[in-house]
């Protein structure tokens, strides 16, 4: 695969986006509704764009990392690319792999069973969500909650192609997730979390939708340490999934104050110094000095959660 980058700039995919908004998240502090509805409607437009691209048929690349090709270029991104083994994409819709923009595969590692209720937050093009439906089988469920209106027609246009049936995607966001408490065995999602103006909501929401004993079983960005500041407020590196990342550190309080026990982390990928210097090329950064202060801190990682029986 060509190693081909566009940058996309604080502006990507979309020439009106804000550029000049200030998305920074200072760990554990509660983000003012105003604020969460701005970065809901920026991250909205960056990925009504990547949903239309992905829907012409093209890579849908504006997605997690921060290349936004031409749409016949060949797109590489250190975050999303190569994620899915072709084994796995048995009677998935080629579409739905060309749409797909997470950073993980949370289905490979959910140990997911014949009959379980399972929940994708942010579903995109909904991958995962076919993923899991494929996995669970008839007797179980996989649900897809999205707030954008064109991934959710990308999804479910993926899902008539696939033939499925047990699948159902929802219109919502995912500090208010629809759904009834106690009412799904596994929660999923592919990079979205670090998406949220709101994460200890979504995480508190994710906990009381699972059922006790239910999987709390994720892929997202995750930092291992603070960024400096000029990339935390990049628009370019906040709607890539890199710059409103929680820290390890930050990951396991909300996660414990949510209400969940058994919480690891454990990295599946860790974005060394290429890696960094294309993240930052592409949001229009300098990379001195910021090369060495992203190189190696910035990680995909399975997180990993339980409901405990008896909550
Ligand atoms: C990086 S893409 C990941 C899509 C999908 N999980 C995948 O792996 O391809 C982020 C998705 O999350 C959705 N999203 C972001 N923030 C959201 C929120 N607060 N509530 C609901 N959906 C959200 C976006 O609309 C987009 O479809």
């Amino acid at each position: 695969m060509t190693k081909e980058r566009s940058c996309c700039g604080p502006t990507c995919c979309g020439d009106d986006a804000p550029s000049a908004i200030t998305v920074a998240t200072p760990a554990l502090a509660a983000t003012p509704p105003d604020k969460g509805e701005t970065v809901r409607a920026i991250v909205r437009e960056r990925y009504t764009s990547a949903a239309e691209r992905a829907a012409e048929g093209h890579q849908a690349s504006c997605g997690c990392g921060t290349t936004c090709a031409a749409p016949d270029a060949q797109v590489w991104d250190p975050i999303t690319v190569d994620l899915y083994e072709q084994g796995q994409l048995e009677g998935i819709p080629a579409e739905a792999l060309l749409a797909s923009l997470g950073c993980g595969n949370p289905t490979a590692l959910a140990e997911l069973q014949t009959g379980e209720r399972v929940l994708d937050l942010g579903s995109g093009g909904g991958i995962d969500v076919l993923l899991s439906a494929r996995r669970v089988g008839p007797s179980g469920k996989a649900y897809g909650l999205d707030m954008t209106d064109a991934m959710l027609a990308l999804a479910r246009q993926n899902q008539q192609r696939s033939g499925l049936t047990n699948v159902e995607f929802l219109r919502g966001e995912i500090e208010n997730i629809p759904l009834p408490s106690k009412s799904i065995d596994v929660v999923i999602s592919n990079c979205v979390v670090n998406l949220s103006a709101d994460k200890p909501r979504v995480l508190r929401e994710a906990f009381r939708v699972l059922a006790p004993g239910g999987r709390f079983a994720i892929s997202d960005i995750v930092l291992t340490g603070d960024l400096p500041p000029q990339v935390r407020e990049s628009v370019a590196l906040f709607t890539g999934c890199v710059s409103g990342a929680l820290t390890e550190d930050e990951y396991v309080a909300h996660l414990g104050a949510a209400g969940f026990g058994e919480i690891s982390i454990e990295p599946t990928r860790v974005y060394e110094r290429g890696d960094a210097q294309a993240l930052l090329e592409a949001a229009g950064l300098p990379l001195d000095p910021l090369l060495d202060q992203v190189t190696g801190r910035v990680m995909s990682a399975f997180v990993r959660a339980k409901r405990p029986i008896g909550s």
